[in-house]
């Protein structure tokens, strides 16, 4: 399975913050924002990925990442010249995606919670249909919404209802089989001008293979589109890192436990952050891996 990561955003809901570096490069505690969509995508198994940027920002996304190779895995990149939705992304990648299922995750989403890592490994092995996921939320309206009758059917979908049917939130990230393309081609701009995720969502509904996978409550999905949220997303992560003393999405850690790197390999990357906590910490790993 492939891997698409949107990062095409102006982000001007955080300027000027972001005005110098797209959001999803800015710091999420010790680390890109983006090295979290990474790790998820990892944890599903998935190492080709593309990422869709800005004509403004890939030449930031290549310094942080480069080609992959580094952790075991390969990064492309693709460029949106204007944001015009979500399921562009599919049309963007349709040369990378050749026909094969393809998972898709917003820049700016950040999932962390148990049982999370099996979960992904089950949804990337189903070859047809869709997966999306549902999370419960205070503020449904800003969101996808899916609501379910009490066998947890899928009744409808819909993008930022005024009266939402449900508070269950459609996160950014989805799994699709083959026939994305030729389903996101057939899609028009909404009032808003764009190509929605929710319509696509909507076609796999009308076929009935959409599948919604539930995120428990005892589940993180953090929000980063506001200043508070970014901050607090942050402060979670830092939170979470200080009481485990386990790093959330540090990716060249997680590329050794897939078995993408060896332990020395990632003794040798640690050694480019050993000023910091984050160095040690690789190697530390590294040597506990090592052991195991
Ligand atoms: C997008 C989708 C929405 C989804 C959300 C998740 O919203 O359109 O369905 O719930 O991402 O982050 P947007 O980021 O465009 O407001």
């Amino acid at each position: 399975m492939k891997g698409i990561i949107l990062a095409a955003g102006t982000g001007t809901r955080l300027y000027p913050a972001s005005v110098p570096i797209s959001k999803i490069l800015l710091p999420i505690y010790d680390k890109p924002m983006i090295y979290y969509p990474i790790t998820t995508l990892l944890l599903a198994g998935i190492r080709d990925i593309l990422i869709i940027t800005s004509p403004y920002d890939i030449d930031n996304f290549k310094k942080a990442l480069g080609d992959g190779s580094q952790i075991g895995v390969k990064f492309s990149y693709e460029i949106q010249k204007v944001p015009r939705g979500i399921s562009e992304s599919f049309i963007i990648a349709r040369d990378f995606i050749q026909n094969e299922p393809v998972a898709l995750i917003l820049g700016d989403n950040i999932f962390h919670g148990f049982g999370f890592s099996s979960m992904l490994k089950e949804v990337a092995k189903r070859t047809s249909g869709a997966t999306v996921f549902g999370y419960q939320v205070h503020d449904p309206q800003r969101f996808g919404v899916v609501e379910f009758d009490k066998n947890q059917k899928v009744l409808s979908i819909e993008e930022k209802p005024k009266f939402p049917k449900s508070n269950y939130a459609i996160t950014g990230l989805y799994f699709y089989d083959k026939n994305v393309v030729e389903y996101a081609k057939s899609l028009k701009p909404s009032a808003r001008g764009e190509l929605e995720i929710t319509d696509l969502n909507k076609i796999y509904l009308k076929n009935n293979s959409l599948n919604v996978e539930i995120l428990g409550r005892g589940f993180a999905w953090l929000d980063t589109g506001t200043f508070e949220s970014l901050l607090q997303a942050a402060n979670f992560v830092q939170s979470m890192e200080i009481n485990t003393g386990m790093k959330i999405a540090a990716i060249e850690e997680v590329a050794c436990r897939m078995g993408y790197i060896t332990p020395k390999q990632l003794i040798e990357l640690s050694q480019k952050y050993k000023q910091n906590g984050y160095g040690v910490y690789l190697e530390k790993m590294a040597h506990l891996i090592q052991a195991n």
